[in-house]
């Protein structure tokens, strides 16, 4: 099953591009499913349709649903959520408070992670689309299976028989309620379905993770960072897309004006993305709602091709520590060393080939180090900054 994840800041545009990508993608032939993990649900908006927990048929060969945090909670992870209310009612929380504060940031992503996996196993799929949170949910819910290994691997089956030896005492003395066994039970259930899942989303040849953003300054920047921090976990991202892009051919002055401002954010966004392919998305005159109306979008942004192909491979960049020095690596096919210039300016590595100019954002462990050599082999450009000052 191919998995497409949509994320960028909130209001970009995420869950209309992956209505239309999904609506496209199903008239293609691919039996589609999209799911909406963002607790503030606007799928149903899109597809002009209502949804719910359970998936809806929208289409031939399309399916959609909204994840509900709370049932899924409820019927599956029963004994986790009973402890954490139970934990937070002893805390002096009402009822309904706690229940509600039981569920911690991240579990939609959480959850989402599962049921993507359910999807993948079913075997009833061709493509799932996520329609992500904004960018740094998305970032949590990409880092969860890692972070969860950890856990269990150093602390899970430690915790598990501390609390068993010293649960009627540490109760008394620190008066909340520890874990049972059962609620342990739960815990390592949902770690056994988690596991794997990294792999299956850093597997360039099924898994694409898709930034969108609006061509303005601050937006994208924060894709940029959101590619800087997934290229450096591994994750793919195959493409990007730039919504809300005015026509080209605008009579209104005020309007010309604001194109003109977008056309120099294309710009930079055309240094920020590259080599990665930027799909433009115009603004409609109006808003996109309903099946026949997101198809028509669809076929404006993606043409002929099938959006469910994998638009690009190559990683960006790749970072590996050797020696104690940073090693950065850059696919730069086509180059010349001669016509290579590189510079660090604040937290950005600047890169002008046969002058065009490329910004990376550089991981923050790398920000404020220097470059030692540069070096360009077999169509690799290799960075190795110094070691971390003491
Ligand atoms: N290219 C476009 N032209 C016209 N309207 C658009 C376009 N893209 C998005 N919209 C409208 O802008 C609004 C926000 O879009 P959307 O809900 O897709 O953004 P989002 O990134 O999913 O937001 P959130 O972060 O809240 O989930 C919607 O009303 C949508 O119809
Ligand atoms: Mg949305």
């Amino acid at each position: 099953m191919r998995i497409i994840l949509y994320t960028g800041k909130g209001g970009v545009g995420k869950t209309t591009i992956s209505a239309m990508t999904a609506v496209r993608a199903a008239e293609l032939g691919h039996r589609t499913v999209v799911i909406s993990t963002d607790s503030a649900h606007s799928l149903a908006d899109a597809l002009d349709r209502p949804l719910g927990h359970d998936l809806v048929k929208i289409a031939p060969r399309l399916w959609a649903q909204e994840l509900d945090v709370n049932r899924e909670l409820q019927v599956n992870w029963d004994k986790i959520h009973a402890y954490l209310t139970e934990f937070l009612k002893r805390q002096g929380f009402e009822d309904v408070i706690a229940e509600e504060m039981a569920l911690f940031p991240g579990m939609e992503e959480l959850f989402s992670l599962l049921k993507l996996r359910e999807f993948a196993e079913s075997g009833d799929y061709d493509l799932a689309i996520i329609d992500c949170a904004p960018t740094g949910s998305t970032m949590r819910m990409l880092s969860f299976p890692e972070v969860a290994g950890w856990y269990m691997e150093k602390f899970f089956h430690i915790e598990r028989k501390l609390v068993k030896a010293f649960k009627p005492v540490a109760e008394r003395i620190m008066k909340v309620p520890l874990p049972t066994e059962d609620v342990y039970d739960n815990v390592e259930r949902l770690y056994l379905r988690l596991k794997g899942m990294k792999d299956l989303l850093s597997d360039a040849g099924k898994a694409s993770i898709r930034l969108v953003f609006n061509p303005e300054r601050m937006v994208i920047k924060e894709s940029q960072r959101a590619l800087t921090y997934l290229s450096l976990y591994g994750f793919s991202v195959d493409c990007v897309f730039a919504n809300r892009v005015l026509p080209k051919d605008l009579q209104d002055p005020y309007m010309a004006g604001w194109r003109d401002i977008q056309t120099e954010h294309m710009k930079t966004a055309d240094a920020c993305f590259s080599p990665l392919p930027i799909l433009q998305v115009p603004l409609f005159p109006r808003e996109i709602g309903g099946v026949e109306l997101l198809g028509d979008a669809a076929l404006e942004v993606f043409g002929n091709e099938d959006p469910a192909s994998i638009y690009h491979t190559e990683k960006p960049f790749e970072v590996s520590k050797k020696n104690g020095e940073y090693r950065m690596t850059i696919h730069l096919p086509f180059a010349v060393k001669e016509n290579v210039e590189l510079w660090v300016k604040g937290d950005d590595l600047i890169l002008r080939v046969n002058n065009v100019k490329r910004s990376i954002q550089l991981p923050r462990a790398l920000v404020g180090l220097e470059v030692k050599r540069a070096k360009l082999e077999q169509g690799r450009f290799l960075i190795i900054f110094e070691g971390r000052k003491k």
